[in-house]
């Protein structure tokens, strides 16, 4: 197939370990007769630099034209004081609003040799292999009225609003059941419905999506419970199904259950040009010394074309590469153990590019 691959690379370590995933890309290309074209623009405090703006419109116009965008990180202590809406993180809220990206997808999955690297006991977390999906564009983070309000005498009031249509909860449901399809075929779905009215509309449209996904079990589960049983026994979860804020939280502790931010791949998808990029940041205490770990860009790289291009086989390539890296005993600084081959970013990059299946 042929396919246009928008590159932002964005600020600190991304400009490290976005390469690395190219190079990965391009092998696949090569080995299994595809055509990638990648197009690079900037974006985040790059992009402050170089024209004042942390989304500049041609960037937009790349990353619209594409079929996929493969991203980086942003940000970093250079562009800190910058007021809210010039700040290189806007960027993120920009793309994702402009793509209409309604959907987060975050792996939470342990990669049984680093076991060690989380703050969980092993018998706890070995076998975790879970989707978390968080619905990206409603909730309480877009939700009116918002604000902050002076009130007569002194004090002021604080308000936002959680709100969710029939329609935004169904299409969000739709992928937690075609994603489970793909999967262990378990969705459980997070909500607050014992409480909030907005959760009770989510419980009743999830469970009529799930009337055309027979094939696939739906169970439902109060937030503050999920949040204990992610650390009690989070083997028990396949998709886990969310709406925003929810989602925010939930994905976050899932993903320290594997103890590895440099692992942790994601997807933003529900429109035409899906965004694939690391769940960490631009970590710029470790930026520019070829130490940052390329796997959950890489591992964004194999979401991509299992996602955006349905090249499910050559996902799964990318996947065995980076087992077996790792089983080789490869491991970047943060992921470092005892008798390990400590290794920097190009070489774990190289190293997974030479593990691809023949
Ligand atoms: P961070 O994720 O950049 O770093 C947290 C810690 O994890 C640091 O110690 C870092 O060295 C380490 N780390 C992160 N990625 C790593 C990798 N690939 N390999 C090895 N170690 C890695 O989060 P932090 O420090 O809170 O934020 C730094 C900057 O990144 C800020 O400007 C923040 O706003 C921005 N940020 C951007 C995100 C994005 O572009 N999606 C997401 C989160 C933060
Ligand atoms: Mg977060």
């Amino acid at each position: 197939m042929k396919a246009r691959i928008a590159v932002l690379a964005g600020d600190g370590v991304g400009r490290e370990i976005v390469p690395e995933a190219v190079k990965v890309l391009k092998a696949v290309a090569v080995r299994y007769g595809h055509t990638f074209e990648f197009q690079s623009a900037d974006v985040g405090g790059h992009a402050i630099d170089k024209v004042g703006v942390p989304l500049p419109a041609e960037t937009l116009t790349i990353a619209k034209h594409s079929d996929a965008v493969l991203l980086g990180a942003v940000g970093g202590p250079k562009w800190e004081g910058l007021e809210y809406s010039l700040r290189p993180e806007r960027a993120l809220l920009g793309l994702r609003e402009q793509l209409g990206l309604y959907a987060n997808l975050r792996p939470a999955k342990l990669y049984p040799m680093l076991a060690d690297a989380s703050t969980l006991r092993r018998e706890v977390i070995e076998g975790i292999d879970m989707l978390v999906i968080r619905e990206l564009t409603g909730g309480i983070y877009f939700g009116k009225p918002k604000g902050i309000e002076k009130l007569p005498g002194g004090g002021e009031r604080g308000v936002n609003t959680e709100v969710y249509t029939t329609e935004e909860i169904r299409r969000i449901a739709v992928v937690a059941f075609e994603a489970a399809r793909k999967r262990r075929k378990k969705v459980m779905s997070v909500d607050k419905a014992n409480v909030l009215e907005s959760s009770e509309l989510w419980r009743r449209v999830v469970t009529e999506v799930q009337k055309d996904y027979a094939d696939v079990a739906l169970s439902h589960i109060y937030v503050d419970n999920c949040a204990m049983q992610l650390v009690r026994n989070p083997r028990q979860f396949d998709v886990l199904l969310c709406n925003n804020i929810f989602g925010d939280i939930l994905s976050d502790e899932a993903a320290m259950l594997t103890g590895s931010i440099g692992m942790l791949p994601s997807a933003s998808i529900g429109a035409k040009v899906g965004l694939f990029e690391p769940i960490h940041g631009s970590a710029p205490d470790i930026a520019g010394k070829n130490i940052a770990n390329p796997i959950a860009t890489i591992a964004s790289a194999a979401m991509m074309l299992s996602y955006a291009f349905q090249l499910d086989k050559e996902a799964a390539a990318i996947d065995q590469a980076i087992v077996k890296t790792l089983e080789l005993g490869y491991r970047t600084k943060d992921i470092h153990a005892e008798g390990m081959r400590l290794v920097g970013t190009t070489e774990m990059g190289d190293a997974i590019l030479q593990n691809l299946p023949a």
